[in-house]
């Protein structure tokens, strides 16, 4: 265990583990965000929010999603560090650009535009939900925060944060593309046959993940 885990192989699992479990992370949130733009009047982003705040499994899987987020990063940017030092990377662009894709060269500085994109995210929303003072509100006799406020307040008023989170979307969509099949061939459930699947599948995820993410913002702003 221990030499597979100081492997390149090894770290590129610990990323790619990672990884697909945020991928299933985003597509709950979304699903949970996407009800923001079906009852103008809150109530049923409200209620939803609430649940997944307050439920025992949700209240266990926050810090592991966390913790998710945490080592994705850590071994993504250990297994990079290693390939930037390994690599005799300038003789190398030309056959480098023939044999990749521009998202898997650059799935480093997608991150960390994802990551900066996610730190303002955080200080926006979660924060202000868990240590700040979000407005409140009661629904059936039940007080919660009024997370839809908050939200649909925000973009409304500030196309920067719009156009950020449109842009947040897009890079996240780019990392995500290269991110799934890659996973799978890291973890060793990719051949040559579903390799070409797996990128298909990739792409779709992707699409649904960017356009699903930039949607809400631009719903608030036009409507
Ligand atoms: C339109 C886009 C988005 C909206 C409206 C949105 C909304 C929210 C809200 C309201 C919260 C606070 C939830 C609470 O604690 O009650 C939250 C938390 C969070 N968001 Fe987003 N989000 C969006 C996009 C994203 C994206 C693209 C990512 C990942 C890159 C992301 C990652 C997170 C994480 C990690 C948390 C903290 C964990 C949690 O509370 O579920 N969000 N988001």
């Amino acid at each position: 265990m221990g030499r597979f885990y100081n492997s390149s192989i090894g770290k590129k699992f610990f990323v790619s583990i990672t990884g697909l479990f945020l991928m299933m992370f985003l597509l709950v949130h979304l699903a949970l965000n996407s009800l923001l733009m079906f009852d103008d009047s809150g109530e049923l982003f409200n209620h939803a929010a609430h649940w997944m705040g307050t439920n025992p499994i949700m209240k266990v899987m926050e810090p592991v999603l966390g913790l998710g987020f945490v080592l994705h990063i850590i071994y993504a940017l250990i297994v990079q560090i290693v390939n930037w030092t390994k690599r005799p990377v300038r003789y190398a662009k030309m056959d480098q650009k023939e044999a990749s894709t521009w998202t898997s060269r650059n799935m480093i500085y997608l991150g960390a535009f994802v990551l900066i994109f996610l730190g303002i995210h955080l200080v926006n929303f979660f924060a202000v939900v868990k240590f700040g003072t979000p407005p409140p509100i009661t629904i059936d006799g039940v007080e919660m925060h009024d997370s839809y406020t908050l939200v649909s307040g925000l973009f409304k008023t500030c196309v920067s944060i719009d156009v950020l989170y449109v842009l947040g979307s897009i890079f996240l969509g780019l990392h995500l593309k290269h991110g799934v099949w890659s996973s799978f061939q890291s973890i060793g459930l990719s051949n040559t046959i579903w390799r070409k699947r797996l990128e298909m599948v990739g792409s779709i995820y992707a699409i649904i993940i960017a356009v699903g993410f930039s949607i809400i913002p631009l719903y608030f702003l036009i409507f």
